[in-house]
This record gives structure tokens, C-alpha cells and sequence, in this order.
């Protein structure tokens, strides 16, 4: 199995502050996997490890088998790992269609390009000349997906994409997942809500306190939902 993403015995920082305690997580080609935890247990600065936000203490972090032993974003996208940051991070004055070739800037050859994405999100082609962030929160999610599928990822980090969205909108964005992840795209699903961890992922890491504490496979059912909202209750 190659491994897109792995994280040895991470330890990371904010200045003084140590938030990942000896992290170890890998995500392979093609697989779906998800990443679970309370607010403040450490996902997103797994990703602002991985992006060079927080800084790498020790440990390694190896992006699509090339080690970084100093992350940058750009490396990150390079590679074909490419995130979806929570907030959704849609860029101010620029249209919905400037925002996603802003996806395109790492000028990597794949499948997606404007049409394709048009097709996935046909709500992106009739809103394209408005401003991206006129948009919905729901419509501005997807404009956060189309913009990473732009960049022809081999893995998407997608942090917490369902955050404040109604359930209806919640259901599209399985669907596109499921959709996305089928074309052969892994996923790194950081998420909070369980029934879409389950419609979507196949494995899951679980994380307290900086760490992950527990690992398995996403069981599709009541019992597996039951069971892994568990692990976020640690
Ligand atoms: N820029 C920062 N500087 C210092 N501490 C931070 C910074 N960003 C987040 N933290 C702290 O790191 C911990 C983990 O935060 P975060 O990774 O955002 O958690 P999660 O995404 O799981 O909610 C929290 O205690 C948070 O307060
Ligand atoms: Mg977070």
C-alpha cells in the first residue's frame, strides 16, 4: 500500500504551546479515512502541521512517500495533498469561478477542471461571476471542495466541512464525497458528526489531548455509529 500521508511520533507546537503528543496516523491511496475528536483535542493542527502552521517539534511527516522535514503548504499541494481548512476560507472580492482556479494555481494534470467541477456543484455554474462569499454557507462549502479538487489532489483534508450546515446540505456533501472518493481521491475526513463519518469513511483514528487514542473500521450501521461516537466522548 503506498502511503499518501504519515505522521511518526509527531510532536508539534505553537510557540510554547504543545499541542501533538507523539501523533501517528497514515492515509493510503484511495482510502477514506476519518478523524474524530472533541473541539480542542488537536485535528486541525494536525493539518496546520502538515501545512507548516504549527511547527514540527519531532516525528516525521511524509507526504505522498517524500519526507518534509520542514512542511510548507506549497509542498503539501505539490504532492497532491491538498485541504479543505475549516471556516471554509472562501477569498473575499473574488468571484466564485476566480476562487476556484485559485485551486488551480499548483498546475497539477488530473481529471478536474472548471466543466468537471461545474458538473459535480451546478449551483458554482450559475453563481460563477458572484462573489464567492455572497454565497451560502452550504454553496460556500462546495466552492471550498471544488477549489481543492482543482488542484487534481491525490488526498483531500477535509476539516470539518459540515460545520453549521443543515442536514439536507450535510446529505449533498456525502454524496459528492462518496462521489469524489470513488474517482479513486483519498480522503482525511475531520469530522464531529457522526452519521456522516459513517456514511463515508472505512477507518477512523481517534483523537484526546493531542494524541491518537483509539483506531478501527467504520462499521455502517446503528451499532457502529453507537460505537464510534463513543471514542469521541474520551
Ligand atoms: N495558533 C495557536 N496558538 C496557540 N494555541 C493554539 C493555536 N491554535 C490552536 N491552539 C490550541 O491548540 C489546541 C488544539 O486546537 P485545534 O487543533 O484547533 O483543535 P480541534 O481542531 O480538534 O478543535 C487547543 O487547545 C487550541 O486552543
Ligand atoms: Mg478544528
Amino acid at each position: 500500500m503506498s502511503a499518501l500521508l504519515k505522521l511518526e511520533n509527531v510532536n508539534a507546537v505553537y510557540g510554547a504551546a504543545h499541542i501533538l503528543h507523539d501523533l501517528n496516523l497514515q492515509v493510503n491511496a484511495g482510502e477514506r479515512v476519518a478523524l474524530i475528536g472533541r473541539n480542542g483535542v488537536g485535528k486541525t493542527t494536525v493539518v496546520n502541521t502538515i501545512l507548516g502552521l504549527a511547527t514540527l517539534r519531532s516525528g516525521t511527516v511524509h507526504v505522498n512517500a517524500t519526507l518534509l522535514p520542514r512542511p510548507r503548504t506549497y509542498q503539501a499541494a505539490q504532492q497532491g495533498v491538498v485541504v479543505v481548512p475549516q471556516g471554509r476560507r472562501i477569498v473575499a472580492n473574488l468571484t466564485v469561478e476566480e476562487n476556484l482556479q485559485l485551486g488551480a494555481a499548483v498546475g497539477r494534470k488530473g481529471p478536474w477542471n472548471l466543466a468537471e467541477i461545474y458538473k459535480l456543484f451546478p449551483i458554482l455554474q450559475e453563481r460563477a461571476h458572484t462573489p464567492g462569499t455572497a454565497l451560502s454557507g452550504g454553496q460556500q462549502q462546495m466552492l471550498a471542495v471544488g477549489r481543492a479538487l482543482m488542484a487534481n489532489p491525490s488526498l483531500i483534508l477535509l476539516d470539518e466541512p459540515t460545520e453549521g450546515l443543515a442536514p439536507v446540505i450535510v446529505d449533498q456533501l456525502a454524496t459528492i464525497f462518496n462521489r469524489v472518493a470513488g474517482q479513486g481521491t483519498a480522503l482525511l475526513l475531520i469530522e464531529q458528526n457522526m452519521s456522516l463519518v459513517v456514511r463515508v469513511a472505512q477507518r477512523y483514528y481517534a483523537m484526546a489531548k493531542g494524541s491518537v487514542v483509539a483506531q478501527g473500521e467504520v462499521v455502517n450501521s446503528r451499532e457502529g455509529l453507537h460505537d464510534i461516537e463513543a471514542h469521541v466522548m474520551v
